[in-house]
């Protein structure tokens, strides 16, 4: 949710800072500024995206050291004002912001009594006038800086230009990231590592609480003390090619066919095939301790929610061990009992996501035992929890997500494998899904290759008002899954429901105008919901049946027929024929596919 990036160093900062906010757009889109110091502090903001931003930069805007910000509007409508960098009123001090002041009210009245006017209708601007007043008294930036945030209540991620220092940025961490990337003689700094790959690839994370000082020879760190402390750069996995849409027409028709590369990546060394086992090392836990547990517990936002769904479906088929699945966006609101002998699991490709942090938080304070299953190695939430599964999926940057998904469902088959086995599943049990694990790269190959048909039924359901997503038991998340796929990206209504429950109430909305998604697998409920199909069909509903085998035309107007795996892991498979859908859909009514309206990737807010 927003994006930050600063530069220190010999070349121009506009450029730099432009690229950079180019790869962090993803992260927020609604307006865009940036801030250089030359002789006195310049800026330009705008509303509307990084090119336009591009656009209204004059070819004289130039300096070694300056800030840029791509914004995604929390406090105040997304304006040329509204847009970052905020500036003091002497326009020496020049802030960018991600996160949230929660006593910027308290704050504005302060200082408007003490003589500050204020621009904008934003909480940061609190910020560039506190710092701004500090600085005029100390000769330090970072004393400034330190001493502001003291009077700071909420979260941010800042980078803060002081015109009368032109060699350095003062940057903060508490609740948004904030990464430094070491270069030759110069320095940058970042909300995420995205916007550096293409400079450097040794980075510093910095910690809640820990404020940097980047010039062009090199950094420091501190904390909100003045007490230095001490960090080891680490190196980058990806690649700038890692960020790009290699040759795709949008990142996520990329992500999508990334998967059989991605999920081979999320299994890579963890099957054992000799004993029928899960190699999961950073579980941290003993096979005594495993078998303690008597619960599971899993927590997420959004999509990681639904990939909880299916998990805790496979931990309680493989391992018959209760599970569920719960927003933990409700579950931190609700002073949630916590219990010794429940394994709690949060999910987050991110690792950033706001609600799921302040989950997993609560759950330690009251002392549970936390696994993270993340996409982002070193992000808030993996370094929170007490071990967990990185999924390897590499960098998503489309703001819907497909790949983080597909693997973190994966990761969950490996887990409950794992618990399984811990408990009475048998060696043949066990290498049935081992075997069925090492099926779904060419499996998602044979979906992949029906591209083509689904951007064909894609076009035919895209205009209709609004669609219906059903499933039973395992299909139901899957259902889940598929709606909020299609409504995220093509802002078609989608709802989902369990097909038990259609006639319980949703029935009355079905008919020509309302078609149906169905989910059907041949498992045990196959006759059950081609039932509910009969039901839908006899109300005049149109129906695309997504399933293993052809549908009879009596019950369904088209069919997605996907590979069978075994019968436990197929909501794996069955996922993503509906982010093909989702994704033809989208582009056949012309949306905004990567950076769907109002919605932003990292969602680092309450
Ligand atoms: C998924 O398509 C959505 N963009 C959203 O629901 C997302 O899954 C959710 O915000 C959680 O993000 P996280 O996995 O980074 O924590």
């Amino acid at each position: 949710m927003c994006g930050i990036v600063a530069y220190v160093g010999s070349k121009d900062a506009a450029p730099i800072l432009l690229e950079g906010l180019q790869r962090l757009e993803y992260r927020g889109y609604d307006s865009a500024g940036l801030a250089i110091v030359n002789k006195t502090l310049r800026t330009r903001k705008v509303k509307g995206r990084v090119a336009d931003l591009a656009a209204a930069v004059p070819a004289r805007f130039k300096g070694g050291v300056g800030i840029g910000h791509t914004r995604w509007a929390t406090h105040g409508v997304p304006s040329d004002v509204n847009a970052h960098p905020h500036v003091d009123g002497a326009e020496r001090v020049a802030v960018v912001h991600n996160g949230i002041i929660e006593n910027a009210d308290e704050l504005r009245a302060k200082l408007t009594v003490d003589g500050a006017t204020f621009t904008s209708e934003t909480d940061s601007e609190v910020l560039a006038h506190l710092i701004a007043r500090t600085v005029k008294d100390t000769d330090s930036l970072e004393e400034a800086v330190r001493t502001a945030l003291k009077r700071v209540v909420g979260t941010y991620g800042i980078a803060v230009l002081d015109a009368e220092r032109p060699g350095e940025v003062v940057v903060a961490r508490n609740g948004s990231p904030i990464v430094l990337g070491i270069g030759e003689k110069e320095m940058f700094a970042a909300s995420d590592v995205a916007a550096l790959v293409r400079y450097t690839r040794q980075v510093v994370h910095l910690e809640d609480g820990e404020l940097a000082t980047i010039k062009a020879d090199g950094f420091h760190t501190f904390t909100m003390d003045a007490t230095e402390t001490a960090k080891e750069p680490l190196t980058v996995d990806w690649d700038a090619g890692h960020y790009d849409t290699g040759g795709y027409e949008h990142y996520l028709l990329k992500e999508i066919s990334e998967q059989p590369e991605t999920v081979a990546r999320t299994l890579r060394g963890r099957v054992d095939d000799r004993f029928h086992i899960a190699h999961l090392g950073g579980l941290n836990l003993t096979p005594h301790e495993t078998r303690a547990f008597r619960r599971v517990k899993i927590i997420g936002c959004g999509s990681a929610y639904y990939s909880g769904q299916i998990g805790a479906q496979l931990v309680e088929e493989l391992a018959r061990v209760p599970a569920d699945a719960e927003p933990a966006s409700e579950f931190r609101y609700r002073n949630p009992v916590v219990e010794h002998d429940t394994l709690y699991v949060a999910i987050s490709q991110s690792g950033e996501t706001y609600d799921t942090l302040a989950a997993v938080q609560e759950l330690k304070r009251k002392g549970g035992r936390v696994l993270g299953i993340v996409n982002t190695v070193g992000s808030a939430i993996a370094r929170e929890c007490d071990g967990g599964i990185y999924l390897h999926a590499g960098p998503e940057v489309s703001v819907a997500s497909t790949k983080a998904f597909t693997s973190t469902a994966v990761a969950f088959a490996l887990l409950a494998l794992h618990f399984g086995r811990v408990h009475d599943l048998s060696p043949a049990d066990g290498r049935r899904i081992c075997e069925g694990l090492r099926r779904l790269p060419a499996q998602i190959e044979e979906i992949l290759a029906k591209d083509d048909e689904i951007a064909g039924l894609a076009r035919k359901y895209a205009d209709h008002a609004g669609m219906m997503f059903i499933g039973r038991v395992r299909g139901y998340p899957v259902a889940r899954e598929g709606a909020q796929k299609l409504k995220e990206i093509s802002y078609v209504h989608a709802e989902a429901y369990p097909a038990s429950e259609l006639k319980h109430g949703p029935l009355a909305l079905i008919g020509p105008d309302m078609p149906t998604v169905a989910i059907v697998p041949d498992d045990e409920l196959l006759d059950k919901n081609l039932t509910t199909l009969g039901e839908i069909r006899a109300r005049g509903g149109r129906v695309l049946m997504v399933g293993h085998r052809a549908a009879d035309p009596r019950l369904a107007d088209d069919c997605v027929v996907v590979p069978k795996n075994e019968t436990e892991l197929d909501p794996i498979l069955l996922t993503i024929p509906l982010q093909l859908l989702a994704y033809h859909a989208a582009v056949a009514l012309e949306r905004d596919v990567d950076k769907p309206r109002n919605l932003a990737k990292s969602v680092t807010v309450e």
